[in-house]
Formats: C-alpha cells, structure tokens, sequence
C-alpha cells in the first residue's frame, strides 16, 4: 500500500465519532523522529520501511485486553502467555504485528518485527527496530525529564539512548512494584554487557 494511503488508513482507524485519537498524532510525531534518527547517524534505512513502521506501531493501542491475549493465543508461539497476562501495557506491541498483518496486509518481516518489539526490545535489534523504539521514546509529543534525558543521550549514541530507555523503564517498573516482561530485561541486560554501560 502506497504511504500516503496507508496514513489515511491508519488516521480512520484512530477516529471514532468523529474524533482522531491522539494516538494518531503520537504515531505521525513517531515518523518524524524515525526519519530525523535515520539521518542523524546516517543508517541508510529504507524510508517507506521506516515510515510504515512508525505510523503502525501503535495500531494495537485500542484493542481489549481479552482480545489482545486470544490473538496472541492464537497466532504468537514465540510469548509466555502466563508473562502476558501479568504485563498489559506492552501486549499492544505485540498484538500490533499481527493486526499490521491481517488489517494492513503488511507482510515485510523487518516491519512486522520493529512494531512486535518496540516496547520491550531484544538483544542485539536490528537498525530499522532500535530506531522505532527510540523514536517511540522522544518524539515531540513526549514532555518530561525522562524524555529529555534520552534526547540528550540520543545526541552521543543511539544505543545509549536505547540503553537508557530501559534502564527508566525498568526503575519506573521497580519503584512502582510492577512485573517488568522478561524480555524487557533481556534487552537491557544485553545493552549493559555489549556496551558496558551503566
Ligand atoms: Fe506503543
Ligand atoms: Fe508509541
């Protein structure tokens, strides 16, 4: 599907009752930071992948949480279901692969996978994942110390600013006695050792 189209269907997707969502600008403000992230370090990642990847990371945001665990019930073999049910804030991610595929008619892999992991990571991502999920984290939506801090971090190294995303994460998630999805840890756990950062 052609970009320009894909962004009409993506903002009808996000409106009800003649409202646009805010998730909506959030997702446009997402490919305006993919396409700055690209250009700041020259990573030479194809454009169209990149920007379909942004407007359609978040395209699971509104679906229930029932849903959400009988689709990936359905078609995930890779997620513990029982880790799922204890973290419903990043299920949309996941979930998110799979109405891109069915809705969207979206079958690039790459894609597929920058919106799978763009809020938990993995170990050693991709250039077109790790830049979704930076660019998720400081697009011009996002107001806070903790925004401005990976901004900040952006400007020296694109793995220190996924680095530090984590590492927020993870203390927002500990100070606030929440379950903290394996995985999220794995990612961070991998940032620490590769890069040695602290
Ligand atoms: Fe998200
Ligand atoms: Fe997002």
């Amino acid at each position: 599907m052609n970009y320009d189209l894909l962004v009409l269907k993506v903002k009808d997707y996000f409106t009800s009752n003649n409202v646009i969502k805010n998730r909506y600008y959030h997702s446009l403000g997402v490919v305006d930071a993919a396409i700055y992230i690209n250009k700041l370090y020259d990573l030479k990642i194809d454009e169209d992948k990149l920007k379909t990847a942004a407007i359609l990371h978040d395209i699971a945001k509104y679906v229930s949480f029932d849903d959400s665990i009988n689709i990936l019930k359905e078609n995930d073999s890779f997620l513990s279901i029982e880790d799922c049910l204890k973290s419903p804030q990043v299920l949309h991610s996941f979930v998110g692969k799979y109405i891109a595929e069915s809705k969207f008619n979206i079958d690039d892999e790459e894609i597929l996978n920058a919106i799978y992991f763009h809020t938990t990571g993995h170990p050693n991502m991709t250039a077109l994942e790790e830049v979704i999920f930076v660019a998720d984290y400081i697009e011009d939506g996002r107001c806070g110390y903790v925004f401005d801090n990976v901004r900040k971090a952006l400007e020296s190294s694109i793995h220190y600013a996924a680095f530090l995303i984590l590492k927020q994460t993870i203390n927002y998630l500990n100070e606030t006695n929440s379950f903290i999805f394996p995985l999220t840890i794995d990612t961070f756990n991998y940032y620490k050792k590769e890069y040695n950062y602290e």
